[in-house]
């Protein structure tokens, strides 16, 4: 991590620290804790609705299902992507009009389209004859929009490896999507998740304007919906091309026929990651091969899954460092091995990384933890879940 990145990190968490009483809750609640902002939610919703100007958003739910964050969203005026029967549930629970929730999944069970149909969903996607197949007999007031693939190696995942259709075969998926009976809505795509260049929104605009036209041309269809996905990456440790580039690149792309158009996005972890910030504790510290080690209370079996499942390496940093920014061992860094606290050998969730000297009981703080984290947590090792505190900044905090 840079040192100015490292600097900058020091001083926002040092405000929050401060903000959400991290003393007190650390008094309160043990150590591995996450903390959830929900404030950090609106204002990135904020940001990105500032930017995509003309975009409905649909938060994806997958991300940080956490009612907290959800209840944000939907208060913000935003709506939902969901994939799962699962999180039709989730979104349902909050009381939200379910007409503000899209189906993203483009393979599922014809009973999981009957739940969310049930629930209020009326947007679906597929990506193959025999996914629209599925929808041959019901009701006319589904529309379905058609996911394209596009390849995207820059980004941590490439959704289009395993969904979308190449646009040179969508002719043929649409084609069953009418012949099925429901409607025609358009395309969606997404360009893969914390991709490092703006490029994939121009290549995949582009090239889904030109096939609408195709569309247009051969099957007499209009595509009234276009719905760029998610992808919009995060600065964990080093700098990725914020949302104001990729909404240049966007508003470039689509230019004066914005207006033809309905236009979508799926966003996740940009809105999610910023909200939760998991506080842990070194647990035990040993010397190995002339190395030191450092075991935490939480790893990548737990909140830092991400690090396993997504290769995404969140900072981190002493609470020393972020409460007492005049210590004179703030500049006394020295890499270090980070481990997790399973018995597993890969859980270790940074190498020769630069922490100011540490000894038990002290804590390190990781920020933008929001993201694929409690989700993809396991309970391996007999390790519980990390508790999430909501933490309203104002009045108080209040556990799940
Ligand atoms: C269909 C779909 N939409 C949106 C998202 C959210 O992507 P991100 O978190 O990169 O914004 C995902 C992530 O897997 C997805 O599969």
């Amino acid at each position: 991590m840079d040192p100015s990145r490292r600097r900058q990190l020091r001083e926002s968490l040092g405000a929050d620290a401060v903000r959400h009483s991290w003393a007190d809750l650390l008094a309160t609640h043990r150590t591995p804790l996450l903390v959830l902002d929900p404030d950090a939610v609106a204002a990135a919703y904020r940001r990105l609705s500032a930017e995509l100007t003309g975009f409905g958003l649909h938060y994806a739910v997958k991300a940080l299902p956490h009612p907290a964050a959800l209840a944000v969203i939907a208060s913000c005026g935003g709506g939902f992507d969901v994939a799962t029967s699962g999180e039709v549930d989730q979104v349902r629970a909050l009381g939200v009009p379910m007409h503000r929730c899209i189906h993203t999944h483009p393979v599922k069970k014809p009973a999981d389209i009957d739940h969310a149909y049930r629930a209020g969903v009326r947007t679906f996607v597929v990506d193959n004859p025999v996914e629209a197949q599925k929808f041959s007999g019901r009701s006319g007031d589904i529309e379905v929009l058609v996911r394209l693939a596009f390849p995207n190696p820059t980004a941590k995942s490439d959704l289009s490896t395993k969904f979308g259709v190449e646009p040179a075969d969508a002719e043929l998926v649409v084609k069953h999507v009418l012949d099925s009976g429901v409607g025609f809505a358009g395309f969606s795509f997404h360009v893969g998740s914390q991709g490092s260049s703006v490029h994939p929104y121009r290549v995949a605009l582009q090239s889904t304007l030109e096939l609408c036209d195709h569309v247009d041309r051969t099957l007499g269809v209009r595509a009234h919906t276009i719905d760029i996905g998610g992808g919009f990456p995060v600065s964990y440790r080093d700098p990725m091309p914020g949302v104001d580039r990729i909404a240049d690149v966007v508003h470039e792309a689509l230019g004066e026929r914005r207006g033809q158009f309905r236009l979508l996005a799926e966003p996740g972890r940009f809105l999610a990651a910023g909200a939760m910030t998991l506080l842990t504790s070194v647990v035990g510290t040993a010397t190995r091969g002339g190395k030191v080690w450092h075991y935490l209370d939480d790893g990548l079996y737990g909140s830092y899954s991400n690090v396993l499942t997504e290769d995404v390496h969140p900072p981190i940093l002493a609470l020393r460092e972020v409460s007492d920014t005049s210590s004179a061992a703030l500049d006394d860094l020295k890499p270090v091995t980070l481990a997790g606290p399973t018995c597993d050998s890969v859980d270790v969730v940074a190498r020769d990384y630069p922490m100011p000297p540490l000894t038990v009981g002290d804590i390190v703080v990781s920020p933008l933890m929001g993201a694929y984290t409690t989700v993809t947590s396991s309970r391996f090792n007999g390790i519980a879940p990390t508790p999430v505190v909501v933490s309203n900044a104002g009045g108080g905090a209040w556990t799940d």
